[in-house]
């Protein structure tokens, strides 16, 4: 024999009782959903997933012309891209390396207007007409840069991750004149960790094209 669910007592502030049972109310309501929702006491309200609909709006982008390695670059990127991210996955310039992606590491470095930037915290919008110099343009054709050299001749990097950013800061260092003696090597190199600690020999190389016996 089949019970029937009893209809809920109507409180004393409650619409007089309908002739749904609690039941078919309830198969009704999982059925239709939202359905119900829209024709009820809530409608207008926000419907499910018009959060994500929102959130699917594309974030804010910008326009932006700088010079990598000698050729001009207009991009449109998310305004939040950093120059690292439109080297490598814009341009396909991957020398430059994501270690930290938090300006700890120093494997990122390439040099901006001459000076050396940790491209991970350089945001690529802000670069309108920057001149951006990367690992790929340091050699000359088939010939080494002095310090790309003188990396191979003191034999100064083991798994190499970090030798583009060691030797994009090594330029700048030169160029900055910080290579008086070894330990001014050293400080002016010490934002560039490499993890195989090849700090003797890096500091070796640098002096090296720098000149120093
Ligand atoms: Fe930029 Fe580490 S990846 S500092
Ligand atoms: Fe491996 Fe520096 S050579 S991290």
């Amino acid at each position: 024999m089949t019970t029937e669910l009893p209809d809920a007592p109507a409180g004393p502030s409650e619409n007089p009782p309908s002739r749904l049972s609690r039941r078919t109310f309830i198969v009704t309501t999982s059925a239709l959903g939202g359905a119900v929702v829209a024709d009820g006491p809530m409608a207008g309200a926000v419907p499910f997933g018009a959060d994500d609909a929102a959130a699917a709006d594309p974030p804010p982008s910008s326009r932006v012309s700088l010079n990598v390695n000698g050729k001009r670059h207009t991009v449109t990127v998310d305004n939040r891209t950093s120059l690292l991210d439109l080297l490598r996955e814009h341009l396909r310039l991957t020398g430059s390396k994501k270690g930290c992606n938090a300006g700890a590491c120093g494997a990122c470095t390439v040099l901006v207007d001459g000076r050396r930037v940790n491209s991970c915290l350089t945001l690529a919008v802000r670069l309108e007409g920057a001149e951006v110099t990367t690992i790929e343009a340091l050699a000359d054709g088939g010939r080494l840069h002095p310090l790309q050299q003188a990396f191979v001749d003191q034999d100064a990097f083991q798994c190499g991750f970090c030798t583009p950013g060691q030797i994009m800061s090594g330029v700048g260092c030169i160029q900055e004149g910080h290579t008086g003696s070894a330990e001014e090597i050293r400080e002016w190199m010490s934002g560039n960790i490499c993890r195989c600690g090849c700090y003797v020999k890096i500091v070796r190389a640098v002096g090296q094209a720098a000149g120093r016996k």
